[in-house]
């Protein structure tokens, strides 16, 4: 082993993050949350500002490193979550994304296979470089004992936003895609599913030492539909990145999966399955006992908003049902804009009060 694997392999044994997925029930869980870095903060309103748009924060290294460690130099989190986002794969296959003011992203719909010739897996390289090279300088500027979470969006959400061309309450052009044609919309999936081995693999190589897929709209699928587009292309990369890096864990979060998360869990053989806010702590704390996996979740982001003992209570329910489990302490979906900084000071300050 060179050099840098041997730092590498010395300092990972430090992260008290990674411990969970070694075996370990620690008594006050790690914490991170999803979208720690983000407008709540008024140093990443600077720093977009500076960028000049969302996209270029992304490929700008020097300044996704830069609000990647905001949240951690503020909190101290367990984590820090590369700064990038899921929308970047189909943007770094040429299908062009932009991200409009107030109204969220927009892409030129993909909605036929002729519409897939126009994507090409050889052409990511680039912005994939950038990406990777902000991992790089991440692991060179955070705290020895910080772990860095690499990410991608699972292939069947990344689809629902390429083939609708925005974000949508149903997903509906996709499902429909999916049911009309299973052969076109597979092949669209299997190009997301080999393009995100890629992508991921490039992430740990440059120094991530977990990895999560973001299914935000795993929810809205029937159970079969779930298996075909959710479950399968997950085991596929969750198989692929354990070949390539046996020790690197891999967190999926199948957002609204309900009763088939465990399902989800034992079939897709993910590290840590990351619950959302509708899943009740007693489920949390009991529906994953008979599978090797770490549990994390599941605050409501909008009681992070409201504060006060409410925010308080809810956290101390959640930790005593999760005490002696592998659990990392998260939200159950991202930080809204709204949250203010205090009232995530408040929430590590009450999950570190544990013994
Ligand atoms: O968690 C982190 O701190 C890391 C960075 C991260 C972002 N997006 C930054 C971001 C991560 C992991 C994501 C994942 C992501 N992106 C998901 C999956 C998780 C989830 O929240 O459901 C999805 C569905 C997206 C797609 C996306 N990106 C949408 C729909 C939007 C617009 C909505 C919004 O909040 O504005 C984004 C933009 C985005 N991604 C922002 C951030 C901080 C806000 C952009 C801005 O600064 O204007």
């Amino acid at each position: 082993m060179g050099e840098s694997g041997e730092r590498r392999t010395a300092t990972a044994t430090e992260r008290r993050f990674l411990e969970p997925f070694r075996g370990e029930a620690l008594d006050v869980p790690p914490i991170w949350l999803m979208r720690q870095a983000g407008r709540y903060l008024p140093e990443y309103r600077a720093t977009r500002a500076e960028a000049g748009g969302f996209l270029k924060l992304c490929y700008t290294p020097a300044l996704a490193a830069e609000v990647t460690l905001q949240p951690i130099r503020r909190y101290g989190f367990d984590a820090a979550i590369l700064f990038s986002d899921i929308l970047v794969v189909p943007d770094a296959l040429g299908q062009g994304v932009r991200f409009v003011e107030g109204e969220g992203p927009r892409l030129d719909p993909i909605r036929s296979s002729a519409d897939l010739a126009q994507l090409d897996p050889d052409k990511t390289a680039e912005k994939f470089g950038l990406v990777s090279e902000t991992v790089a300088r991440l692991r060179q500027d955070l705290p020895t004992e910080t772990a860095l979470i690499g990410f991608c969006g699972a292939p069947w959400t990344v689809a629902t936003y390429m083939v609708q061309g925005q974000g949508s309450p149903d997903q509906a052009e996709a499902r429909l895609w999916a049911y009309r044609d299973p052969d076109g919309f597979g092949q669209l999936i299997e190009m997301l599913v080999e393009t995100s081995i890629t992508y991921l693999d490039q992430q740990v190589k440059a120094g991530a030492d977990c990895l999560q897929i973001f299914d935000t709209w795993a929810g809205s699928l029937p159970d079969d539909e779930f298996d075909r587009w959710v479950v399968a292309p997950t085991r596929a990369i969750r198989e692929a990145i354990k070949d390539l890096h046996p020790d690197v864990p891999v967190i999926g979060f199948p957002r609204g999966a309900g009763a088939t998360a465990v399902w989800y869990v034992s079939e897709t053989g993910v590290d840590g399955i990351g619950c959302d806010t509708a899943t009740p702590p007693f489920v949390m704390s009991e529906a994953f006992e008979d599978e090797d996996v770490v549990v994390q979740g599941n605050l409501d982001p909008l009681l992070l908003v409201a504060g006060g003992s409410r925010l308080d209570e809810r956290v101390d329910e959640i930790l005593d049902l999760m005490r002696g489990k592998r659990f990392i302490f998260n939200l159950g979906h991202g930080i809204v804009p709204q949250t203010p900084p205090e009232h995530v000071a408040q929430l590590v300050k009450r999950v570190r009060a544990r013994s």
